[in-house]
């Protein structure tokens, strides 16, 4: 590729008109999410446990669509992750490995069963790296959790074969990936249970929300449970199957069970747009030269919501992530020394610094804690190293294949020019 004068040294940027910003489920907002609010308002019944639920109905619907069994929605991603949790039997006393790039609530919700997160590194999927997982293996070790970054599969195959060799449980973190696949299967249904979270940032969004998908009644029964102490209330007593427990209540409303059910019925109308993009923008990247870009593993089931390229070294990723802001690009890496951004283990400082709601330092402290995990802010070298020379990029509603050819165009000049 021919060397075009960068806009940073005065030539013209690749990007004049800007790319348009927007996200993805509050994007796509209209009349039918208002009219589906309207109606539950206007129907006084706000309480999920009513007749023609709309929380039932988005249930059932997210069963058919994923081909799962049993789902429940709760109020948020955190508290499905609690849930699924709870469900596999994970408590005092267990570890589960959760990558050391993730939202903060992945280690959180493992806090809030009282399991301790045994934190580990992550390769260039940005996703859990198997051979690190086997080597966190401990005999206290119960779950791991995957996490599908930013719409991007993670290697669920591996993990499914680790986890089965070492008879632990698998939580598949769906968060930030509904509607994913992986060979041909939605994420969230191939380990024991997944969590979906409808907060605004999500591919389908009711402002809030979360979903627990699961094929095992047992799993689904104890979620049940664990999202309200009442529930033995509404579920009929022929339901259960183990007796009842109390935890917490995480019950959704009606109005988020409304929305959730428009935007799921306009899930795939998203993701047919973002791969869409996606698959213009890869199309148009040419070979790299100072990059590699993230691997995928199942490219067929990415959301097609963002994109990575993992720069050779990270003054290198500034040089790019400079160059391509004047091209009309932003970019930043994905970590920035001084940013807390709270998906870098380094900052997750309640976790790191094993701070606890009681004296008794539950769970680091507890009794039914026979290890001895230790966490550092430089513990994971390789997942701090990958971060810091990824460049990461989003697709949105908002744009257009054109839009998606001029970022790859952009990248191409700068890596013709740095690489
Ligand atoms: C990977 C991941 N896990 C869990 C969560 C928690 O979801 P919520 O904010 O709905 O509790 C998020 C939310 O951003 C997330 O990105």
């Amino acid at each position: 590729m021919s060397k075009e004068k960068l806009a940073i040294d005065g030539g013209s940027p690749v990007i004049t008109e800007g790319i348009p910003g927007g996200m993805h489920g509050p994007t796509v907002i209209d009349h039918q999410e208002i009219d589906a609010v309207t109606a539950v308002l206007k129907s006084q019944k706000l309480f999920r446990f009513c007749e023609n639920s709309n929380v039932a109905a988005f249930e059932q619907q997210a069963c058919e669509h994923v081909g799962v069994k049993h789902s429940l929605m709760v109020n948020s991603g955190t508290s499905a992750l609690v849930c699924c949790l709870t469900g596999v039997g994970v408590g005092p006393g267990d570890e589960v490995i959760v990558p050391g790039y993730t939202y903060i609530s992945t280690a959180a919700s493992v806090v809030g069963v009282g399991g301790v997160p045994v934190i580990t590194e992550i390769d260039e999927s940005l996703g859990l790296d198997p051979k690190d997982v086997e080597k966190k293996i401990t005999p206290y070790t119960k779950a791991i959790i995957p996490v599908y970054m930013q719409g991007v599969p993670a290697r669920i195959n591996a993990i499914m074969e680790i986890a089965k060799k070492h008879n632990l449980k698998v939580v598949e973190d769906c968060c930030q990936c509904i509607g994913g696949r992986y060979k041909g299967k939605y994420v969230g249904t191939i380990g024991n249970a997944g969590a979906w979270s409808l907060n605004y940032y999500k591919v389908i969004t009711a402002g809030e929300g979360g979903l627990v998908l699961t094929d095992e009644y047992e799993v689904y029964e104890k979620s049940a449970f664990a999202s309200d102490p009442a529930m033995p209330m509404w579920m009929s007593e022929s339901e259960w199957q183990s007796p009842p427990f109390s935890r917490q209540c995480y019950r959704p409303s009606e109005v988020l069970g409304a929305i959730a059910r428009v935007q799921l019925g306009k899930m795939e109308t998203i993701l047919t747009h973002t791969r869409k993009l996606k698959k213009a923008f890869l199309s148009e990247l040419a070979e790299p030269k100072g990059y590699v870009r993230q691997h995928v593993d199942d490219p067929e089931g990415d959301c097609g919501i963002s994109a990575a390229i993992i720069i050779r070294d990270q003054d290198m990723a500034h040089s790019y992530a400079e160059a391509l802001r004047a091209e009309g690009l932003g970019a930043g890496t994905a970590y920035n020394d001084g940013f807390p951004d709270r998906h870098i283990y380094k900052y997750w400082d309640s976790i790191l610094d094993k701070n606890s709601h009681h004296p008794t330092g539950y769970p680091w402290k507890d009794p039914a804690y026979m290890g001895n995990v230790e966490y550092s802010r430089d513990m994971c070298p390789v997942t701090l190293s990958i971060l810091g020379r990824a460049l990461r990029f989003g697709f949105n509603m908002n744009m257009e294949e054109e839009h998606a050819k001029l970022m790859a165009a952009a990248i191409n000049k700068v890596d013709a020019a740095l690489g």
